[in-house]
């Protein structure tokens, strides 16, 4: 087994070394290369200063086959957002044939799921207003980032100090006013061929629902022969908003902020992933489960789209079910872990509700059965009526946040908060100094 690892560490090591060979700018001055993160379209090392250990770098390698287009894009941000309000810096890109290396300074953080659970309202309210601040300045220039989720915004808890990364997926918007209108996409060269490829000239059916009648919420096969609806769907599943999955289009920089909506539900819910969903169509059914199916499918209606979805499930409210989920247990005035949680609802993630795939040979067909484990109800009042008042006040959390969360998971975009109006929330104006205190003793 050790010697298993030992080849495998070798085997790394030599990939770093032919990776660096290729830039003598950077082995120069640069020593002690350790893999510090390692995405779908690069792998980030983190190189000492030969001169001084304490000054590092992170070099982002781009793989090669992530597309020139891509990396114009990351490289396009980083240089117009110019390390400001909380975004990292580019301090200079490389290129060597195929290989592209982004050099950033490293910026020494802890991982999200590391941290997030302790959080306790003055961490949050930090975090959120950091992440909010990158956000805001980001669609200050008509930027989507488009990938908003923890492992790309960096936090130290330790000096409360944040960078937001990874702009490979980031989209430009044309100049307006107002980021929230629906704004034309200026293309690069290599960008337009991208586009190209992803948008169809179809003129395609406004709706993806159908007349029949379905048992769980499925997608039939008269859907599924219909021609798909081609639009950018880029992002991490779980942080997609219900328009990218409703392929809605044009998508404005609000996507991003039902991502940060998504974030903030973790924290007041203590879950990670919250929904952890490895299709659009699963997706979708998580959201209607926890927002309801006429919820969504109003939305749904603002998009013009129609959603046809069966059973029909009420959702929860949002306060009661990041109550419920954090298992705030009034009895001896304590918050219970996640460990000792009792919560009514049993699943350690959302993503646990049942899925049930009942394709069969020939007739393709996907089912999601929206179903609470331990009750076995898919009627959510069902828990939310057990969700006793008493849990309320035990909550150190105020009832702004949850208005907050309610308006940044806002299912239509139309009507979603933007980042200036999510920063000039009640939420942020409270001061937690002395509260932080009240939180801690009562853990
Ligand atoms: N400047 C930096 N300082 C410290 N760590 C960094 C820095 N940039 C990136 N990282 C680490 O590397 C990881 C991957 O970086 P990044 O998200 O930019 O790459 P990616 O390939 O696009 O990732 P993914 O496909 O997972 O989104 C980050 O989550 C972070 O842990
Ligand atoms: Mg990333």
């Amino acid at each position: 087994m050790a010697t298993e690892q030992t080849a495998i560490e070798e085997q790394q090591q030599q990939k770093v070394s032919e990776i660096f060979e290729k830039f003598p700018e950077i082995t120069e001055n640069f020593h002690n290369f350790t893999r510090i993160g390692e995405g779908t379209f690069s792998t980030v090392y983190q190189g000492i200063y030969i001169n001084e250990n304490n000054f590092s770098l992170a070099f982002k390698v781009l793989v090669p086959t992530s597309g020139p287009d891509r990396v114009e894009k990351e490289i396009q941000m980083l240089r117009v957002l110019n390390g400001q309000q909380n975004v990292i810096t580019l301090l200079t890109c490389m290129r060597q044939e195929d290989i592209y290396i982004l050099v950033m300074p490293h910026f020494p953080h802890q991982k999200f799921q590391t941290f997030f659970l302790t959080f306790t309202t003055q961490d949050t309210q930090k975090y959120m207003r950091a992440l909010l601040e990158a956000i805001q300045h980001v669609h200050k220039f008509n930027i989507i980032h488009r990938d908003i989720k923890p492992s790309n915004f960096l936090y130290n808890r330790i000096s409360g100090q944040c960078r937001l990364v990874d702009f490979g997926l980031a989209q430009y918007l044309g100049v307006s006013n107002d980021a929230t209108t629906e704004i034309r996409e200026i293309s690069t060269p290599l960008s337009r061929f991208k586009e190209n490829e992803h948008s169809s000239k179809k003129r395609l059916p406004d709706s993806i629902g159908c007349n029949n009648r379905h048992s769980d919420i499925e997608v039939c096969n008269i859907c599924n022969g219909r021609p798909s609806q081609q639009v950018s769907r880029a992002g991490t599943p779980g942080f997609r908003a219900p328009e990218v999955l409703l392929k809605y289009s044009p998508h404005t920089v609000l996507i991003d902020m039902w991502a940060a909506g998504i974030i903030l539900i973790s924290i007041l819910s203590r879950r990670y992933p919250f929904f952890k969903s490895q299709d659009d169509i699963t997706a979708l059914g998580h959201i209607t489960t926890i927002f309801g199916t006429e919820a969504v499918q109003i939305a749904a209606r603002a998009m013009n789209k129609k959603l046809t979805c069966q059973p029909y499930v009420k959702g929860f409210e949002l306060s009661h079910l990041c109550r419920e989920l954090r298992g705030v247990i009034s009895q001896a005035g304590k918050i219970n872990t996640p460990e000792t949680n009792k919560s009514i609802i049993s699943p350690k993630t959302i993503s646990d509700i049942q899925e049930v795939n009942t394709s069969q040979p020939g007739t393709p067909r996907r089912s999601i059965r929206l179903k609470h484990k331990d009750t076995g109800s898919t009627d959510s009042s069902v828990i939310c009526e057990k969700v006793k008042e008493d849990k309320r006040s035990a909550d150190p959390y105020p009832d702004d946040v949850y208005d907050l969360l309610k308006a940044m998971l806002e299912l239509n975009p139309k009507v979603r908060l933007t980042a200036n109006k999510a920063l000039e929330h009640a939420f942020f104006k409270i001061d937690f100094t002395e509260q932080k205190v009240a939180d801690y003793a009562e853990e």
